[in-house]
């Protein structure tokens, strides 16, 4: 099923009304906790005010034998907490593991009211978007829930990757997807254990010129994905995210592939680990520079339309809305 386009943008004057209701709010970082570890939970409260958004994690990191401790962690979190304007999100188990069912009908019933966005791994096609669709508008209408749940999948699979049009446009449910590079890499057979980021390997060389030493220069191994992704999602009005990043000890790369992501069109990232929070605000954050400029150019086209110079450089309908997106971001990231 097609949707009729809907493109978001967020506090778009004019626009026409999203026809799902997703937050209009920073989204820059999901921000996965373990809810199973007593310590982590008790972390939340003040996790609150740091994330836009807070993620219980049920799936992968989480050992087969603490599955229905994280499941009844993330409701003891969910009830513990007012969550205020940050999104409260939990990765379910996979659809064909053995603990996907519980994982929904129990959260649903406890927290359902709560509860935001369910994030879906391993989607390959729409049918696994239906399935969870159909589930949730039973237990919706079973617990008199009148906020819809949201849907995200996870783009990591080659067929999941070869359906990401269908599957953005699967159901008025959809919120978004995010990229999962390393479930990703191993679909694909990819020949790489790290999760997300570069390869030292993947690499293109210079023509050779007298008297100058060759060096490799690493390519973005995700590049095509995040297209892929981008477009489908932006072409049906949801968000694109970028994964996880694995190696907690390199700021600096995990920096530089947020930032491609970003520049890409994606809205944020996953933080897996507290230092990532801060690399993920400043990133997704438009630059004030940016802004600056930007707000120039509206303000030099009130109407959004002609063409005008500034500093040299032309400015037309076109530059007017790249300019407006950076601005409702900016907005958005100051409410
Ligand atoms: C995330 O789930 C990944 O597989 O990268
Ligand atoms: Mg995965």
């Amino acid at each position: 099923m097609k949707l009729p386009r809907n493109h978001y943008r967020p506090l778009a004057i004019g626009a026409p009304e999203p026809l799902r209701e997703l937050p209009v709010k920073a989204e820059r970082m999901i921000h996965f906790v373990p809810p199973h570890l007593e310590k982590v939970r008790a972390k939340v409260p003040d996790l609150i005010s740091q994330v836009d958004i807070l993620l219980g994690n049920l799936e992968d990191a989480i050992p087969a034998e603490s599955k229905e401790a994280a499941r009844s962690g993330f409701i003891e979190l969910a009830r513990a907490n007012d969550f205020g304007d940050t999104g409260l999100w939990t990765r379910i188990n996979a659809l064909n593991s053995p603990w996907m069912l519980d994982d929904v009908v129990q959260i649903v019933e406890a927290v359902g009211d709560k509860l935001d966005v369910i994030m879906l791994p391993k989607v390959e096609g729409v049918w696994d978007i239906h399935y969870l669709d159909q589930l949730l508008a039973q237990l919706e209408a079973r617990h008199g829930l009148t906020k819809p749940i949201l849907i995200h999948a996870i783009l990591e699979t080659a067929e999941g990757v070869n359906n990401v049009e269908a599957i953005a446009s699967a159901s008025p449910r959809m919120h978004g997807m995010s990229l999962g590079p390393a479930d990703l890499a191993a679909s694909r057979a990819m020949k790489t254990t790290r999760v997300g980021g570069g390869h030292p390997g993947y690499a293109v060389l210079p023509d050779p010129a007298e008297g100058t030493v060759r060096t490799a220069v690493q390519q973005d191994l995700w590049h095509y994905t995040i297209a892929r992704m981008v477009d489908a999602c932006a072409a049906n009005g949801i968000k694109a995210f970028y994964g996880p990043f694995g190696d907690f000890s390199d700021a600096d790369a995990c920096e530089q592939q947020f930032r491609n992501a970003f520049l890409m069109g994606c809205a944020g990232a996953w933080s897996l680990h507290p230092n990532q929070i801060d690399i993920a605000k400043r990133v997704f954050s438009p630059d004030p520079e940016e802004v600056k400029m930007a707000v120039r150019i509206l303000d030099a086209m009130p109407d959004g339309t002609g063409a005008v110079m500034i500093d040299g450089k032309m400015q037309d309908d076109a530059t007017w809305k790249q300019a407006k997106v950076i601005v409702d971001l900016a907005r958005l990231v100051a409410r």
